[in-house]
């Protein structure tokens, strides 16, 4: 499958690296507004200069491509997807769709429209640690989950760029992995979130950058997140510290280490087990792409298609407008549940 690559620069150079690997892609295009990101990209990646863009609406001029990649900034990503889509063609996108709700809708029905393939992309799902909770929690030998807390807490300087700018940085730019990941770990939807969000004075975000958001999820469960990106003392790893408690007994993940605690019955504790993670083909990135190639071929969503997105990426907007108002606030509005449901 060819592909054209817009923004190469940042995380960029991980797609860089992703596509480059890949036997079933091939990169026909490179696009980013900085001369240096093309260059560093080129030399990464064993490019021709020739294939280097200033704009995806040029590249689509002069080169013959099945798919974008878009790895911009979340507010760029509208206009590289809807370029691509209307062009024909088919589109994976960094995270978060984009950094608004009303654009992201404006995405998702610029793809139903063009009735092209736009997948989100979720690498934390496809890593062995999370991979594996989900297989234990969906397996249903544990019973029903009840309730499930995530702790999120680093200090991280990103030494200025987007983040140190935009609103709730890390719940915009960040926690819809750990969003996308309640879903795609205990299987549920989140139906409503009450929240609030506050900037500690030592913070060198302009947003603010601490929060806590309550979910209840479409089984009634409640997931509890706390999540900052400027926390100060012991950090837990990207995917955060969590604990999900369900029927007979609770899941454990604390820095790559996952324990189920066997409660049975009501509150009385069996036994601790050590659980060894299930091998992934591919992870992160590459399970994204070769799941995209696969499905674009076969005719078939692939997992992280912007129809289950949407369903993630309304978690982080419904937890803005919470903390925004100090409401509850439903995950997806009434017209839009209506469109995505059962599909
Ligand atoms: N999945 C992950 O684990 C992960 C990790 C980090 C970043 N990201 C995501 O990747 C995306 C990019 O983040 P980043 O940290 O690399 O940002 P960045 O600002 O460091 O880099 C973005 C690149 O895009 C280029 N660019 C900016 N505007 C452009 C435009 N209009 N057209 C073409 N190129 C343009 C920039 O020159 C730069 O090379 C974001 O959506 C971010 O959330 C994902």
């Amino acid at each position: 499958m060819r592909f054209i690559q817009v923004g190469v620069g940042g995380f960029g150079h991980v797609w860089v690296r992703v596509l480059k690997e890949s036997a079933a892609a091939k990169v026909v295009g490179l696009v980013d507004v900085s001369e240096a990101a093309l260059e560093k990209a080129c030399a990464a990646g064993g490019y021709d200069r020739a294939i280097c863009f200033a704009s995806l609406e040029e590249a689509l001029k002069k080169v013959t491509a099945d798919a974008v990649v878009t790895s911009t900034p979340p507010a760029f990503h509208k206009h590289d997807v809807v370029t691509a889509l209307k062009a024909g063609l088919h589109v994976i996108s960094e995270k978060p769709m984009s950094d608004t709700m009303d654009v992201c809708q404006d995405m998702l029905h610029a793809a139903i429209r063009a009735r092209r393939t736009y997948a989100v992309s979720q690498n934390y799902r496809y890593s062995p640690p999370m991979w594996t909770m989900s297989h234990i929690i969906r397996s249903g030998t544990l019973g029903a989950v009840g309730q499930v807390k995530l702790d999120f807490f680093m200090g991280v300087d990103f030494g200025g760029g987007f983040r140190h700018e935009m609103p709730f940085p890390v719940i915009i730019d960040m926690s819809i992995h750990h969003f996308d990941l309640i879903r795609f770990i205990t299987g549920l939807d989140a139906v409503s979130v009450q929240g609030g969000a506050w900037n500690p004075p030592w913070s060198n975000y302009k947003g603010d950058c601490s929060s806590t958001a309550l979910f209840e999820m479409n089984n009634g469960a409640r997931a509890l997140y706390n999540a900052s990106w400027c926390a100060k003392g012991t950090f837990c790893d990207w995917n955060g510290n969590w604990q999900i408690e369900c029927e007979k007994g609770t899941v454990i993940y604390e820095k790559g280490e996952i324990r189920i605690l066997h409660v049975p019955e009501l509150y009385a504790w069996k036994k601790t087990e050590i659980v060894r993670h299930l091998p992934l083909k591919k992870t992160a990135q590459h399970h994204v792409l070769d799941d995209f190639i696969r499905a674009v071929r076969a005719g078939r969503r692939p997992k992280t298609d912007a129809l289950d997105n949407i369903r993630s990426v309304g978690m982080v907007f419904a937890t803005v407008e919470a903390m925004k108002t100090g409401r509850r606030v439903p995950v997806l509005g009434a017209r839009l549940r209506t469109r995505v449901k059962g599909r």
